[in-house]
């Protein structure tokens, strides 16, 4: 790494001692000032096959060449979209024991997903991607959007939700602010990658209309809107081929309808072919074979499919120069974008406004799901907080698959309660249950020790003892990053909570004590007992600053303003995935692959609950606050070749607090079966008490469209619409009709 960046400096030294006059005589490629596209042609004309191929492909675990010859550096990637991936052997996924490299943990994606606050994903992308250049990494593997088709997915807590307009609105500013630090942001996993299950040989099949209204319009927002200069390809097959070198994916609509300019990055061994690998799309093949130099044969990264096989091909004439020199010029174009890019900085890390922002972004995105009044905490003084409960204890950002961390600090919730009723009341913990005891990943270590040999009845046992005498039982559950709960490789088996939580939690409310219940976790999960507790908070894995951005919103620091990107459906059985085709998929005779039918087309999340009249726990877009919000005066009118509606936001409570109004388009009369509501707006307002404010939201036609596959073109037909103003997809203030 280090050599990277003296090559890189050298030639940029080289270039800076030069008179302006000589700097424009010297190669171009090295002209910080020149064009982009002037310096890509120019490196690119120097270059020999040989070196155009090798910097197609991993030379380690983490880079891919550069082009030692010509002072073009390395390109370094590192996971993930959370935080800055320790530094890892030359070879391998374990971290290799640097002790300068324990990075700010942020809140997990589904996290800032729930913030629904597009100026603080921006600051999230804008310290991520500090973080990535002081550590010297050039393309940041994320963020990571598909969607959530099913609440089983493991990678749930690494997405942006279920709705494609939310995942596009947040993912947008994300990008910006990782790629103003001259850092790539690699978008992924592109794409219909909605599952762990078998997902290196799983075949999605989906329609096209599905594909274009539900799983690209992230990705398409991400390209055309944010910018995107790189993208990862899934592990999964779409049609029949493999996402990494999928031809209608990547070179049809990635390449062609939109225009991308920049570099697709295979996801870690996932090109499977050599010749689709050389002719579909794929740039740079990173991952092949783990333990690339002794696991296989021999130097494995010259036997990569994107190394040998393709010179050979290129030789005999079955792939083409000018194929090569698409791809050598994109990963070129990278490397000019990043780290020969003409501003440098030298970015910053661990600093105290990036532990700021991951305390902010974790409390903005807790969603207060039910309250009766007992939240913000009340505890008389000198009065007992009994807290039960795992997950306030166990430090959650080690583990969970590459978007492991190695952060400087975590604040477990059970310290910043202790902290917060300092002096104020007596904060005892149990633990209620043992679930997961894991304490390392990828030899990153917490440090905890969790081991714990009393029986499940003792344990409860001795948490409902303790309750007698409390003010108020805080529990804090839910899931963790261990296998088959919120981690990548594994999907879920139910959305019921594991290690026996819910007859807890039953024990704890049967006491008849004030309860709240904080139910951590990435993905949806079945909440049996919400009636018999006092107030609910959805908690994610925020980072390092988890455990005070949750107090933060308990103790009414911060007053709650995050909202659901997703369904909490009432069980996994009400949900679109009914049968083995659709979830996990099927084998099918003579066919080597899982076969997955999208046969729910585009109804998944709320466009499936809200349409079939399902009810559920809690709904898309919902999240409560300690003061509350009205809206008036809706009214909607046409405006250029779009139309604008707006309403009055008042903050009718006594506190300062946001609320995120929501703009959901109906069509009422189409040719199609369509969602019987749909997301194509929202703003979060902030409003002291008593304050109002008039808001507005535009949209055009493309609202109003579905994805015509015969004619392959979205369309508006003409007719009834209705725009719905609300507080979520169940909550709705306002109904607008209005036509084309
Ligand atoms: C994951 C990617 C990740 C890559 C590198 C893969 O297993 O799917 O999301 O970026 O590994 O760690």
């Amino acid at each position: 790494m280090r050599h990277r960046f003296f090559v890189a400096a050298a030639a940029l030294l080289l270039v800076l001692s030069c008179s302006p006059k000589k700097r424009a005589d010297g190669p171009v490629y090295l002209n910080p000032e020149a064009p982009l596209e002037e310096r890509v042609q120019d490196a690119l004309q120097r270059m020999t096959l040989e070196e155009k191929v090798a910097i197609t492909h991993a030379q380690s675990k983490f880079s891919s060449a550069g082009v030692p010859r010509l002072g073009i550096p390395e390109l370094w990637h590192t996971d993930g979209p959370h935080g800055i991936r320790p530094e890892v052997l030359w070879d391998e996924w374990d971290q290799a024991g640097w002790t300068n490299d324990s990075c700010t943990a942020f809140p997990a994606l589904v996290n800032l997903a729930a913030t629904w606050d597009r100026e603080l994903s921006r600051l999230y992308g804008d310290c991520i991607g500090q973080e990535a250049k002081y550590r010297e990494k050039d393309i940041l593997l994320g963020p990571g959007i598909n969607m959530g088709r099913t609440p089983l997915n493991g990678r749930t807590f690494e997405y942006m939700g279920e709705d494609p307009y939310l995942a596009g609105q947040l993912v947008v500013p994300y990008i910006q602010g990782v790629q103003a630090n001259g850092v790539a942001a690699c978008v992924k996993h592109f794409a219909v990658n909605n599952q762990e299950t078998k997902r290196t040989s799983t075949n999605s099949i989906v329609d096209d209309r599905t594909l274009y209204e539900i799983y690209l319009p992230a990705f398409k927002a991400a390209v055309k809107e944010g910018g995107a200069w790189a993208i990862m390809g899934s592990y999964n097959l779409y049609n029949g081929q493999f996402n990494c070198h999928n031809k209608k994916l990547l070179c049809d609509i990635l390449k062609d309808e939109w225009g991308f300019d920049g570099v697709v990055v295979s996801d870690w061994g996932g090109c499977r072919d050599d010749d689709e690998a050389a002719a579909n799309g794929l740039d740079i093949e990173m991952g092949t074979w783990t333990n690339g130099l002794s696991g296989n044969a021999s130097d494995s990264y010259s036997n990569y499919h994107l190394a040998k096989p393709y010179l050979e091909r290129l030789r005999d004439g079955r792939a083409s120069e000018e194929g090569l020199n698409d791809k050598a010029s994109r990963v070129l174009r990278t490397i000019f974008r990043t780290s020969m890019a003409p501003e440098q900085h030298f970015g910053s890390f661990t600093s105290p406004e990036h532990f700021a922002a991951a305390r902010k972004i974790a409390a903005d995105g807790l969603v207060l799901l039910k309250n009766d009044g007992t939240l913000p905490l009340q505890v008389p003084q000198g009065g007992k907080l009994l807290i039960v409960g795992e997950n306030a204890y166990k430090m959650m950002v080690v583990g969970g698959g590459s978007s492991n961390l190695k952060t400087k600090y975590e604040v477990i919730p059970l310290d910043a309660l202790h902290e917060a009723f300092d002096g104020k009341a007596d904060v005892v913990w149990e633990r209620g249950y043992v679930g997961d005891t894991t304490t390392v990943y990828n030899k990153v270590v917490t440090g905890q020790n969790l081991a714990d040999s009393r029986s499940a009845e003792q344990l409860t046992a001795a948490a409902v003892a303790s309750a007698q005498d409390a003010s108020c039982i805080l529990f804090i559950g839910g899931l963790n990053k261990s296998k088959y709960q919120d981690n990548e490789g594994t999907d879920r088996e139910d959305i019921v909570l594991p290690y026996g939580q819910d007859a807890l939690i039953e024990a704890l409310a049967a006491t008849g004590k004030p309860m709240v219940v904080v139910n951590i976790s990435g993905s949806p999960c079945a909440m049996p007992w919400a009636d018999k507790v006092n107030a609910i908070v959805q908690g994610w894995y925020g980072g390092s600053e988890s455990g005070h951005a949750l107090v933060d919103v308990l103790t009414g620091a911060v007053n709650p303003s995050g909202k659901l990107p997703f369904t909490m459906p009432l069980a996994l059985a009400d949900g679109p995935l009914k049968t083995p085709r659709q979830y996990p998929g099927i084998k099918e005779e003579g066919n080597k692959w899982w076969q997955e039918y999208y046969d729910e087309g585009v109804f998944i999340g709320y466009r499936w609950y809200d349409t079939k009249n399902i009810p559920v726990q809690y709904a898309f877009g919902h999240g409560l606050s300690y003061t509350s919000f009205e809206l008036a005066d809706a009214s909607i009118k046409r405006s250029g070749s779009g139309w604008t509606v707006s309403a009055t936001l008042r903050n009718t409570g006594e506190v300062a607090g946001a609320e995120v109004v929501q703009l959901y388009i109906s069509d009422t009369e189409a040719s199609v079966e369509r969602p019987s509501k749909e997301l194509k707006g929202f703003e979060k307002v902030y409003l002291g008490p008593g304050e109002s404010r008039r808001i507005e939201m535009s949209f055009g036609k493309d609202a109003l469209s579905f994805f015509d596959a015969d004619k392959h073109e979205w369309v508006a037909e003409p007719g009834e619409f209705h725009a719905l103003i609300g507080f979520s997809s169940a909550d709705i203030k306002a109904d607008l009709e209005f036509s084309i």
